[in-house]
């Protein structure tokens, strides 16, 4: 394709993304509330019915916050950033991701250093890219597979590292160059936007997103910061 024609369907995206985020927040507020309300309503009723209104309510506030850090993120709202522990942002893209290992029988292993500095981030925006990348972790791995998440500081080259770590189908090596072109996709239903997203947004935080993989073997990505503060 194009590259201005790439370039111009994002340019879309991004507008459609914005007046539709501005549409959605009012009928979501109105759904919040009331699941709030009937959470309350028959909360001493029935236990499990209140924690799935419990897990639902709190699925739209994650819904509320993506929307508004990806409007502050299309603003590039400098305010958004922050020092940030990179082993927090770590936990709560896992917390994310766990259930859906756990229901696919893939394990996933973390070694988190505790000896890392602070990242200027926008926090969500790093769950997001992190979710991303677990979430092709596990499309790229059957069940018994193994996702390792490393976290660690390079004091020699002044950075601060994430790298994922699966076993899974790995990348065919005349796909390198394009896997994260936006619209690529070896999926059935894929929409080959979730790589190109992520570059996009480490991209903005002056960060680097590398990878390596072995077809049939599998794939490392790695994510890295060189905004801290020790
Ligand atoms: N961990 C991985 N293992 C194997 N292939 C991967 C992995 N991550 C990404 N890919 C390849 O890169 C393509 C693009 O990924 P992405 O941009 O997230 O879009 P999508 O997941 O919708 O296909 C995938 O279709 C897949 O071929
Ligand atoms: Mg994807």
């Amino acid at each position: 394709m194009n590259n201005d024609i790439q370039k111009n369907k994002l340019q879309i995206l991004g507008n459609l993304f914005a007046s539709l985020t501005h549409e959605i927040r009012n009928p979501l507020s109105v759904l919040k509330m009331n699941i709030d309300l009937i959470r309350d309503y028959q909360k001493d009723e029935n236990e499990d019915i209140g924690d799935l209104l419990e897990t639902s309510s709190e699925a739209i506030l994650r819904i509320e916050k993506i929307i508004a850090h990806t409007l502050d993120f299309l603003r590039d709202n400098p305010d958004s950033y922050e020092y940030c522990s990179v082993n927090d942002i770590v936990s709560n893209s896992l917390d994310f991701i766990i259930p859906k290992a756990k229901k696919e029988g893939i394990n996933i292993y973390t070694f988190l250093s505790s000896d890392i500095p602070k990242i200027k981030v926008v926090k969500n925006q790093i769950e997001q890219v992190l979710i991303n990348l677990l979430t092709n972790s596990l499309e790229a791995s059957e069940k018994g597979k193994i996702i390792q998440v490393r976290t660690n500081f390079d004091s020699e080259n002044k950075k601060v590292n994430i790298t994922i770590t699966d076993d899974g189908i790995g990348i065919k090596n005349e796909h390198k160059d394009i896997v994260l072109n936006q619209f690529f996709t070896t999926k059935e239903g894929g929409n080959g936007l979730g790589l190109h997203v992520c570059k996009e947004i480490i991209d903005k935080h002056k960060g680097n997103l590398t990878f390596e993989s072995e077809f049939e073997k599998g794939t490392t990505f790695c994510v890295s910061f060189s905004n801290y503060k020790v």
